[in-house]
């Protein structure tokens, strides 16, 4: 979960370190470092805490050199103090090595590389990696690598330099993200395209398993046994205003405001005349997909939530039976499939390590694996045998808020494309979902004109010590998802709940203080759902409802209500979160938290 950087050529190398890890920081941000060759000798600069601080350290103290490494790091193994700081020094201080990942069987390395010597300064895992390269540094860099990788397991992506090699940047991949890209005149590494985006305009995604030597003009990748690959160069399709912050303060800002335009472009996408067009990747033929009898989808987080909400509508639409499972659950569970099961992993960033052991897991078993995904050429893309890209651009902010959305209506299309084929959806019933999806984007729009009414309730409940949110239906999934965001950016114990499951325990927590957020938008539930805010109401507990505007039921019982614009149920859930998108984020700015960079996490968690 940590964000590597390395480059070599005639920019100033410092700069475009910086400029790289500033790009890639949301992948980890509790310390950072450079190292830069100078002048035949291996500069360091690194420093516990936030980028910005590594920057002024290189204001203070400069370095120049033609060729260098960065990291911004997620700790795993070692506080983000000093010494386990990236980048990592051999005993001599002439490699110098950025790892993402995790080496799982580095105490018996690191044992076998002490006794032969070797001097450890930190207490990462990583380290042991650069010992490694040192043993073997009389035969080059690159062979040198070749030994190391070797011996390794776990997951990682590494770049490393030498004093004694120094016009190279050595790489490795396996089982974590990298890319590269070159010319003429220079060449870099990054673990994703927004680290080198403002430099270069073509990106090679790094094959697995794979090692990179890159000069300038020169990018010779071979797997781990030696052999030679070749990887197809992709011109680079993201700019750098999507990944800028613009007028907004924070990324999940602008994310949430971006979802009208977001989703506005999915549904033109989607909508192919009178029918559905899930787009050229989908891997799987229709004949395939009428005979599919089962559908386990696997996912994290906000992504778990979105598969719960696609639980829904893909039984409702077509009429098959669908699980949902958390990854990090499923992978180990051993559950029992059939041959006409699909596995549908949902993934904004396609890099989840859970996620993809959980589509590796249905490849074993030679089940069909189609996934939602957000980031193109990411490892679930290349893994599943089809994709829907979510086709929600670029997602910077920690917590996410348009890919989430974005999840939901391509489950929608897939539901209704799914219903179709089987004969449970009929053209009269797509054109009035078509309609409400069309009708979507504009009502999105409505809903964040309602951001400073909803500011206003989060100046009332920002000092809160605990909530309670429940939803029924399509919209626990909502409780859960907004839960979820306030408590990852506002560190507020926030619990989500089934309404229903509100009086099994949960309602003893209830008191005169605690707000309770109600997602009771006008749906099959509502009446159920009503009178679960009558029981909160009861035990003295503050509704602040999520409704239908004109619903003044679920209002007149509520101490606060945002009213969102009348919808087809199953769009219900898109709108709804909105709101709670936009309370979670107010309350923690009120608080002068970071939304952006969230204590404890990253936004692409490669380890399990
Ligand atoms: C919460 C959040 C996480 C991710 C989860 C899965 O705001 O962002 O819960 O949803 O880590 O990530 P992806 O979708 O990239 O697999």
């Amino acid at each position: 979960m940590c964000g590597i950087i390395g480059y070599v050529g005639g920019r100033d190398v410092p700069s475009v370190l910086l400029g790289g890890l500033w790009r890639l920081e949301y992948r980890g941000y509790d310390s950072s470092g450079i190292a830069v060759i100078s002048n035949s000798e291996l500069v360091v600069r690194k420093v516990p805490g936030k980028l910005s601080e590594l920057e002024e350290l290189i204001k203070r103290k400069h370095v120049s050199g033609t060729i260098g490494i960065g990291h911004t790091r997620w700790a795993t193994h070692g506080l983000p103090q000093e010494n386990n700081t990236h980048p990592l020094v051999d005993c001599n201080e002439e490699i110098a090595l950025v790892v993402n990942g995790i080496i799982e069987n580095y105490l018996a390395l690191k044992d076998e590389l002490e006794a032969k010597g070797h001097i450890f300064r930190s207490l990462t895992d990583s380290e042991v990696i650069v010992h490694l390269i040192e043993e073997n540094r009389s035969r080059g860099l690159a062979e040198a690598v070749k030994l190391a990788v070797k011996k390794l397991t776990g997951n990682f992506a590494f770049a490393v330099i030498s004093i004694n090699d120094r016009n190279k940047l050595v790489c490795a991949r396996h089982d974590a993200p990298l890319i590269c890209c070159y010319n003429s005149k220079e060449a870099a590494v990054a673990s994703d395209i927004s680290g080198v985006i403002s430099i270069f305009d073509e990106v090679i995604y790094i094959p697995n398993d794979s090692i990179v030597v890159l000069q300038k003009g020169k990018c010779i990748i071979t797997n781990f046994q030696g052999r030679t690959i070749k990887a197809p160069v992709h011109q680079v399709t993201i700019d750098v205003q999507d990944i800028d912050k613009g007028r907004f303060p924070h990324f999940m800002l602008k994310e949430i405001y971006e979802q009208p335009k977001v989703l506005h472009s999915i549904v033109s996408e989607r909508i192919a005349g009178d029918g559905i067009r899930l787009g050229s990747e989908l891997g799987i033929s229709d004949a395939e997909l009428k005979k599919v009898s089962r559908i386990v989808i696997q996912a994290c987080g906000t992504s778990w939530h979105a598969g719960l909400i696609g639980k829904y509508i893909i039984e409702k639409f077509a009429r098959i039976h669908t699980e949902v499972d958390i990854s990090s659950e499923f992978r180990y569970r051993d559950a029992v499939f059939d041959s006409d099961t699909l596995v549908m992993a949902i993934s904004q960033s396609g890099e989840t390590a859970d996620t993809i052991a959980g589509l590796r897991e249905a490849k074993v078993k030679f089940l069909k694996a189609l996934s939602l995904v957000n980031v193109l050429q990411s490892s679930i893309h290349r893994e599943s045998d089809g994709i829907i890209e979510i086709m929600a651009g670029p997602e910077i902010g920690v917590a996410s808020t348009k890919a989430y959305t974005a999840e939901i209506v391509n489950l929608h299309f897939l539901a209704l494309y799914l219903g179709l084929l089987r004969g449970f959806v009929s053209r009269a019933d797509l054109a009035e979902h078509l309609a409400a999806l069309e009708e979507l984007p504009g009502q999105v729009e409505q809903v964040i004109k309602l951001d400073s009414e909803i500011r206003e309730i989060a100046k009332i409940f920002c000092n809160s010590r605990d909530f309670l949110f429940l939803g029924r239906g399509l919209n626990y999934a909502t409780a859960l998802e907004g839960a979820l965001k306030l408590k990852e950016i506002s560190y507020i114990n926030a619990t989500g709940y089934a309404a229903g499951e509100m009086k099994h325990g949960p309602i003893a927590m209830i008191d005169n203080k605690m707000p309770i957020v109600c997602v009771n938008p006008r749906t099959s539930v509502y009446e159920k759902m009503l009178n679960n805010i009558q029981e909160a109401v009861a035990r003295k507990g503050i509704p602040i409802s999520i409704v239908t505007r004109g619903d003044r039921r679920t209002r007149g019982i509520s101490a606060y209500s945002v009213s969102i614009p009348e919808c087809h149920e199953c769009v219900s859930p898109v709108l709804s979160v909105i709101p709670l998108q936009l309370l979670a984020y107010h309350i923690a700015t009120l608080k002068g938290l970071d939304v952006d960079r969230p204590r404890n996490l990253a936004k692409s968690v490669t380890v399990e």
